[in-house]
């Protein structure tokens, strides 16, 4: 058990010392709808459902998208970020852009792209990330059903 100094008798360990103030990490949620196809079009049909499966075919999902921002609240605010700012910030980076929008054809960001979770977290990481004070970007975290989900950290 690890022994607890509380210095409240005085002595050395009375003395504050100086330390890294702890940062907390706040998350927002937002959900969209959006239709996808997972293949390769120089693949053929056989392998393109060899390798995604039953994805290779036209398909939707109602995803979860959350965003973790970490920092030190200011003093004033008690915030790390203001979740209106944030909010805002998630709408017009990202869910305005995909939601109810087809991935593979409809987001000219998108393109190029196969939209699986993995590559649509680090899209989106990316659009976040470049909008956002430096640094304080934490998780971006895509839900893409009720088993899988894919998380993308710095
Ligand atoms: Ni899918």
């Amino acid at each position: 058990m690890a022994t607890l100094k509380t210095g409240l008798r005085g002595g050395p360990e009375a003395r504050p010392r100086r330390r890294p103030p702890a940062t907390v990490t706040i998350v927002r949620r937002a959900t969209f709808a959006a239709a996808h196809v997972l293949r390769r079009e120089e693949w053929d049909e056989a392998r393109n459902r060899a390798v995604f499966g039953a994805c290779a075919g036209d398909h939707g999902h109602n995803y979860v998208l959350e965003v973790a921002v970490s920092g030190v609240p200011e003093p004033a605010t008690g915030m790390v970020v203001n979740l209106k700012d944030l909010d805002r910030l998630m709408r017009q980076a990202v869910i305005e852009e995909v939601d109810h929008r087809h991935l593979n054809r409809d987001v000219a960001w998108l393109e190029g792209v196969i939209p699986t979770a993995e590559n649509l977290a680090l899209a989106f990481w990316h659009r976040l990330d470049e909008r956002l004070p430096e640094g304080t970007l934490a998780r971006v975290r895509l839900v893409e059903s009720e088993n899988n989900s894919v998380e993308v950290t710095r």
